[in-house]
């Protein structure tokens, strides 16, 4: 058989029934269900089981042989390559502050007025002694367009500068902004910001200092290895010192690049131009592009027909760790694809066919790490570590919880925090769970309709939670490979709440809108105000759509609903409508 083993294929082919297959499976101590995909070797042993020689053959789309050839390449030409940088930091720390000082100090380099940055990155030039050097930085939104890149498989950033505001301190996004840093394992710079404000005071910078050690950042002058430079993206004070910190960072990670040979990277970003096509700014990471090169980028392919550099000027050809923007491919690539040089148009558009249908295949096939199949995960990654992120009403639940997640850690199983914060469950929290391959838990914690959707179509398993106690033991079932699936939260809908009236003898009607999923008459509520919980296990005593009652109202659809005992409705609460899950395991 092919790649993927599903268990009714493998039933179709072997002849033995899917209910032998699974009791089998289960009295082995596997828990599938009939749509799951086995691990090659589990699809072995159990056919074994029935006197049945089974042979997997691994299936590689082309653009993973593509892939595999260039992770195996003779390097033609080796040499040192500049590195690539991201500036991450919260919201105001001044990242564009900064990354407009670092391209003005380069426009002063010889071109006049304000430069058009022509791709998604550019690159610095920097005198270190008499040695001339360059820096790449990518222009990115934030850390979500970090990790999403991640997600995707292309690692394109070598150090991450962080970004902290003296006056501030280490605040919210700057603890996600060290989350994604660190599960990317990229090395962090960090610069203190706004020096130039009177709050930039000596205590506050130690306080500040304080928290970095706190996030796991110990600064250099406190003995650790965090080099912390301090800046005024405002004055422009510092730069040169970042630039030379990245520099000397750059050289400890002896970063080298193909400078001959075909070339391969990411796309960074790309449109449609009219007149042009299909423009793509891309990074490249190994080899070198020239005019003409055939290519495939993602689902799209072509021939390479202008290569224009981070200041406009077109070029013949270019090599590893620098951005250019290029036409001639027959369709818009997303963001964090991967490109490759191929020999002729056949290999090229074969390849990109293949992407197409793979994608297809994937989609249906693909499988959640969740905390029920979390063992079988690890047993196939040959990584015993449990990774989660945690999203809690109040920093003191998160200590605690904290605290107890900790302890949890066996001989077998490493229980990993990848992120532990305030605030209700985010777009960012979910694809860092799925660049790290964690499960997300939520604590009197919950997210919007479309951060679910989006997890589920990504794959991340979602947990609610609001008893500390039945976090740890599900944990503890969990890496026992015991866990109890009966008492599992499933979110059936959310309603936004519009208006609220007071009815006379009968309470606060809230007038809502359905704004995802459905919300069912007999099913839980709970009350979530800024996707923090704040009231939960209700059962609604009305659900009208109009005058009339209804058993169900579904997503875009206005509805009245009455909350049976409790009152303190306000608009904008957000009603969520679950229920408890009742699955016996097998
Ligand atoms: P977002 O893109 O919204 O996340 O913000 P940002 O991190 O890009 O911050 P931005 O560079 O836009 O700066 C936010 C504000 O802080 C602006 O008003 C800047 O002028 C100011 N600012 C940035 N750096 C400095 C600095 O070093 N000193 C002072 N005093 N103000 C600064
Ligand atoms: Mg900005």
């Amino acid at each position: 058989m092919a790649e993927p083993v599903l268990i009714k294929d493998l039933s179709a082919e072997s002849g033995v029934k899917t209910r032998s297959i699974l009791s089998w499976l289960i009295s082995n101590g596997h828990n599938y269900t009939l749509n799951s995909v086995l691990p090659n070797e589990l699809a072995v042993e159990c056919m074994l089981g029935f006197s049945i020689e089974l042979e997997v053959f691994e299936h590689q789309t082309a653009e993973e042989k593509l892939e595999e050839a260039f992770a195996a390449r003779d390097m033609h030409d080796e040499q040192t390559r500049s590195p690539v940088v991201t500036i991450l930091g919260h919201v105001d720390h001044g990242k564009t502050s900064l990354l407009d000082q670092i391209r003005s100090a380069n426009v002063a380099d010889g071109e006049a007025g304000g430069i058009t940055q022509a791709t998604s990155a550019f690159r610095v030039p920097l005198k270190v002694g008499d040695e001339d050097r360059v820096i790449t930085f990518i222009d990115t939104p934030g850390h979500e367009a970090f990790t999403e890149m991640r997600a995707r498989g292309a690692k394109v950033t070598d150090i991450v500068i962080l970004l902290v505001a003296a006056d501030d301190g280490v605040m919210p996004q700057t603890i996600e902004s060290i989350a994604h840093a660190k599960a990317a394992d990229v090395p962090i710079i960090v610069a203190l910001n706004k020096m130039d404000k009177a709050e930039a005071t000596d205590a506050n910078i130690q306080r500040i200092l304080g928290q970095l050690a706190e996030q796991g950042l110990n600064p250099v002058e406190w003995g650790g290895d965090t080099e912390v430079v301090r800046t005024s993206a405002l004055k422009g004070e510092g730069i040169q010192d970042v630039l030379e910190i990245v520099d000397l960072q750059a050289q400890v990670l002896e970063l080298t690049g193909d400078f001959a040979g075909p070339a391969e990277g990411t796309v960074l970003e790309a449109q449609l131009e009219e007149g042009r096509g299909a423009v793509a700014s891309i990074l490249i990471q190994q080899g070198k592009l020239k005019k003409g090169d055939y290519i495939v980028v993602g689902r799209g392919f072509g021939r390479v027909r202008d290569i224009v550099d981070d200041k406009g000027n077109r070029d013949n050809e270019a090599g590893p760790s620098q951005p250019v923007a290029i036409s001639g491919i027959n369709q818009v690539p997303d963001a964090g694809d991967r490109f490759f040089t191929v020999k002729n148009q056949r290999e090229a558009e074969a390849a990109a066919k293949e992407r197409v249908h793979a994608e297809r295949e994937k989609g249906l096939v693909r499988e959640k790490v969740t905390l029920d199949n979390i063992l079988e995960h690890m047993a196939e990654a040959e990584k015993k570590e449990l990774s989660l992120i945690l999203k809690a009403d109040v920093q003191g639940s998160v200590e605690t919880i904290k605290a107890a997640l900790g302890k949890m850690t066996t001989d077998d199983v490493k229980v990993v925090i990848k992120h532990a914060a305030v605030g209700g469950i985010s777009a960012s929290d979910v694809s860092l769970a799925e660049a790290s391959g964690a499960i997300i838990i939520g604590f009197n914690a919950t997210a919007s309709g479309s951060v679910r959707k989006n997890a589920e179509n990504s794959g991340v398993d979602i947990r609610d939670y609001s008893v500390i106690y039945n976090i740890t033991e599900d944990i503890e079932k969990a890496i026992k490979g015991m866990l109890d699936p009966e008492h599992r939260m499933e979110v059936l809908g959310h309603a936004e709440v519009r208006e609220v009236f007071r009815v006379s003898k009968v309470g606060m009607v809230a007038g809502c809108y359905v704004t995802s999923g459905v919300i069912e008459r007999n099913a839980l509520i709970r009350v979530t105000r800024d996707d923090i919980v704040i009231e939960s296990e209700r059962k609604l005593s009305q659900l009208k759509r109009f005058k009339d009652d209804a058993k169900a109202v579904k997503s875009g659809l206005e509805c009245g609903m009455l909350i049976d005992g409790y009152d303190d409705i306000h608009v904008g609460d957000v009603l969520e409508c679950y229920h408890m899950q009742e699955v016996r395991p097998e």
